[in-house]
């Protein structure tokens, strides 16, 4: 449905090319100091690129509508709205007819029927994620309060992969260029990989990944609402997200326990552990180290070149052009989403389990 999170519950409302797009983020304690141009600056995040994102220029004005007075949460429920503004809906009324290959136009309309606004890709559109960075703000900090700190960047655009040790300070350092890179070397050829797609009208995925530090030990509810539970959930929600992986993930499957194992050390006085394949999550429970994880995401599904899709009306095969406004890439974009859902939920299991209250 539209709800997630059980303590701190996130609603969204609205489509791409509707009035405006929005959130309802219940839970949040009264008394809470809210920086309204902290999350202005998060929202600034997730916009395009210049020469590699969508030519969709939106000034994405976060607005107040309650639960906000004086700079301080009330502890009702807080609601942030963002106007539609650079509305183009021309390009989406072909794709009722023929629908998009890899987008959710055919699925849309099977489920709800010739009434859904499919303008913009509606509520499938990746612009919903302007009101989860907005609310995902609030949730980074109330986990700032605690010294929880998150933060992601690009780890791979198509075949370019970053393959050096990232921390929190490369993932902080990846706010400074346009492709989300955790280290200067890689920001040119990862440009060239975007570019290099967009000139041949095609598309490009990636890989983000995202660090949650300074986590006590204990969040997560297991059987089933478990950290990695939780939160793939979560990812999966984020348009274009195809899978997610914790630490060393899928490569734990071709190592020996030996080496997977990460060992237990003491570090003043905690208990630590000497690496940290497990992704900081052992038994669906944060064991105390950095939560790590990453998600792939696909190319983006409009694409300029002609590809073949079904003419519903005929039932005839035909070829597609998609002229409308497109990213080349969502992944540089995805960063600052990926921060916020992942602050969502790490906030609602501090909240269940107590450490947050
Ligand atoms: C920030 C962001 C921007 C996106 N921009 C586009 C876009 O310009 N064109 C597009 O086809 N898909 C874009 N997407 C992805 C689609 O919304 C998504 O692929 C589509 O809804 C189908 O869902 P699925 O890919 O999860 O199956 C974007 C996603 C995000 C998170």
């Amino acid at each position: 449905m539209n709800t997630i999170g059980t303590e701190l519950r996130l609603t969204l409302f609205g489509t791409s090319h509707g009035p405006c797009v929005g959130a309802v983020l219940d839970g949040i304690p009264p008394g809470m100091a809210i920086d309204l141009e902290r999350i202005q600056n998060e929202v600034d995040l997730r916009k395009p690129a210049a020469g590699i994102g969508t030519p969709r220029q939106e000034e994405d004005r976060v607005e107040v509508l309650s639960g906000i007075l004086e700079g301080r949460s009330t502890g009702s429920p807080i609601t942030l709205m963002v106007v539609n503004r650079n509305v183009d809906s021309s390009k989406y009324e072909q794709f009722k007819r023929v629908p998009r290959p890899g987008h959710a136009d055919l699925v849309a309309r099977s489920k709800y029927a010739e009434c859904t606004d499919l303008r913009g890709g509606g509520q499938f559109s990746g612009r919903m994620t302007v009101a989860l960075v907005a609310a995902g703000t609030l949730a980074k900090m109330l986990l700032e309060e605690r010294d929880i700190r998150v933060a992601a960047f690009v780890r791979q655009i198509g075949s370019v992969r970053d393959t050096g040790e990232r921390g929190l300070a490369e993932a902080l350092f990846s706010r400074s260029n346009p492709v989300r890179a955790a280290s200067p070397e890689l920001v040119e050829r990862m440009m060239e990989e975007v570019l290099k797609a967009g000139k041949e009208g095609d598309s490009v995925g990636g890989v983000v990944e995202c660090i949650a530090d300074g986590l006590p030990m204990g969040l997560g509810e297991p059987f089933f609402d478990t950290v990695e539970g939780e939160m793939a959930k979560m990812m999966f929600a984020v348009p274009g997200v195809k899978g997610i992986e914790f630490g060393a993930g899928f490569a734990a499957a071709s190592m020996r326990g030996s080496q997977h194992n990460d060992p237990f050390v003491l570090v003043d006085g905690k208990v630590r552990t000497a690496k940290n394949d497990a992704g900081g999550i052992l038994g669906g429970i944060t064991n105390g180290m950095p939560v790590v994880f990453r998600v792939a995401i696909k190319p983006t599904a409009s694409i300029a070149r002609g590809q073949r899709s079904l003419d519903l009306q005929s039932g005839r095969e035909t070829e597609l052009k998609i002229e409308g406004r497109h990213d080349p890439c969502i992944a540089p974009r995805a960063v600052p989403v990926v921060e916020a859902a992942a602050a969502l939920v790490l906030a609602d299991l501090g909240m269940r389990g107590g450490s947050i209250d």
